[in-house]
């Protein structure tokens, strides 16, 4: 017979914390977010933390190369999506990769008889408004120039003249050669008032840019987290089907992170894609997995396959239908409490402390704040970033109001059957997803910044300055129907919602 759990499936908004002792010192000011991603032996270093608890799910309308920067730079990371080409997503990892090096390969570039326009056509595709100017208008060729789109003026010049005429000459080009350290070739920046630094080798070619504005967004975003070549970290989807083949391009790419992404992960599919990862890489790489909804699921995964990371959750996010598919699944607080119990016991009993990351179904910060209290190390979400300026997915109105296209993995949409077929056949026969559309809620920055501000702020109440602290001093209460009712505002008029307005 089957067997009953005794607990009914729980989610977050059935709990509230309770305050612990605020000491004096317990101020936001004072408060670390950090948070390991990879398994640690007790008294070491995780290999890789997060500045933040909060990453992007490996979803089409979520996290693209512009989400990824966004993130790392913040301190924390988006998961670039494999429903896609390997080389489609590699070519995204590099995109990042090159984006903070310090010593930037330039992607816009002239030679000298191209024309105004062709300089205009190649600075809106790329967005870079530096354009080198070299013999051959590749980016290894003889300096000969460079054009910035102050150099000429677009709707006055006339845009069928070359840009010989308009760029600065070679002669008149502060460069830097091939060897100068970041460190030296920001001085020069600053000597001669210059926003770009070409480095050249002994012999006039290209080799990279160093830009100044890349000094100053490392000077403004103290919490971005870098390689050992100083470049920003990466992490990507992958999947149990084509890891052979997809996991050595995006390591090549320079990917850092790695997580199945799977709807069901107690699965030996995993486990063997996980070994084989390891064994290619050992520790090179950091490896998450899942999902699992269930202490049993986690052990497995963690003594089986080795993984870093374990991801909660299924049936819970905002765009997925397959409980009502397929009858499976699990309140997320109450997957989320019996994984992290199950960590907490392989902790004891091992010595290893493996970070659970508890993924969909989070509506808003309140139940954020609650899955850390339960034991998440970090969450992953699809819809909080979906609904940002720098989901990858264009701005579209609708009644008026500003919306943008959100659908899951397991959609028409998105067509990932990796993600849901374990072994078998290669399509989607049924959908576990939903598309749709969110609201609109400003830049991830802005966004981040107050879910984090409300974290601190309730860390101070519970008296805990780090994360690991709040897990462990958390008090939580379930909720009856009646005190949810009274959490809200009771009997007044409130003028922040649309409906108090319009009346
Ligand atoms: P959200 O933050 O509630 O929007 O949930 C995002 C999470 O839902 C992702 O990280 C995935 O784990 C999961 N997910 C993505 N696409 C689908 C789908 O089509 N069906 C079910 N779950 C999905």
């Amino acid at each position: 017979m089957a067997k009953i759990i005794e607990d009914v499936s729980r989610t977050f908004s059935e709990y509230l914390l309770l305050p612990r002792l605020t000491g004096k010192g317990h101020l936001s000011r004072n408060v670390s977010m950090q948070t390991p991603v990879a398994r640690y032996n007790a008294g070491e270093q995780p290999r890789l933390t997060l500045n933040l608890p909060f990453v992007a799910a490996s979803m089409q309308a979520v996290s693209g190369v512009e989400m990824s920067i966004a993130l790392a730079r913040m301190g924390c990371a988006a998961f670039i999506y494999c429903s896609q080409s390997i080389d489609q997503q590699a070519a995204m990892i590099r995109k990042v990769k090159a984006h903070k090096a310090g010593f930037v390969e330039s992607d816009s570039n002239l030679k000298p008889d191209d024309t105004l326009a062709d300089a205009v056509a190649i600075s809106r595709q790329t967005g870079h408004s530096t354009m080198p100017v070299t013999h051959d208008g590749s980016n290894k060729g003889k300096l000969l120039g460079i054009l910035t789109d102050k150099d000429f003026w677009e709707f006055e010049d006339d845009l069928s003249a070359p840009i010989a005429e308009f760029m600065t000459p070679r002669a008149q080009v502060v460069h830097g050669s091939v060897g100068l350290s970041l460190h030296e070739a920001n001085l020069l920046l600053r000597k001669h008032k210059k926003e770009c630094l070409p480095i050249l080798d002994g012999e006039g070619y290209l080799h990279s840019l160093v830009f100044k504005k890349d000094y100053v967004d490392h000077r403004k975003n103290p919490n971005e987290i870098l390689d050992s070549r100083k470049r920003l970290i990466t992490a990507a989807g992958i999947n149990t089907h084509d890891f052979q083949d997809r996991v050595p391009s995006l390591v090549d790419a320079g990917a850092d992170i790695f997580a199945f992404d799977s709807s069901d992960g107690y699965s030996e599919f995993q486990k063997d894609a996980a070994l084989w990862i390891r064994e290619k890489y050992g520790d090179r790489v950091v490896l998450g997995g899942g999902n699992v909804v269930s202490g049993e699921g986690f052990r497995y995964l963690v003594e089986s396959a080795g993984l870093d990371f374990v991801k909660v959750g299924i049936g819970g996010g905002s765009i997925c239908i397959t409980r009502e598919q397929k009858g499976i699944g699990r309140g997320q607080a109450s997957a989320l409490m019996d994984v992290v119990a199950e960590r907490n016991r392989y902790f004891e009993k091992t010595g290893w402390y493996v970070p659970v990351c508890s993924d969909g179904g989070l509506a808003s910060d309140t139940q954020i704040i609650l899955a850390l209290a339960m034991g998440a190390d970090f969450v992953m979400m699809g819809r909080y970033f979906a609904m940002t300026d720098e989901s990858p997915t264009p701005r579209v109105s609708i009644s008026g109001r500003m919306y943008k296209p959100y659908w899951g993995e397991g959609s028409n949409r998105a067509r990932n059957w990796q993600r849901y077929s374990s072994g078998d056949e290669a399509n989607l026969k049924f959908e576990e997803g939903i598309d749709g559309y969110v609201p609109i809620t400003g830049s991830v920055k802005d966004t981040l910044w107050l879910t984090a501000e409300k974290l601190k702020s309730t860390m101070c109440n519970s008296g805990a300055p780090t994360l690991a602290e709040f897990r462990d001093n958390a008090v939580l209460t379930r909720i009856s129907q009646q005190s949810f009712v009274e959490g809200g505002t009771s009997n007044v008029v409130r003028l922040d919602t649309e409906s108090s307005i319009v009346d």
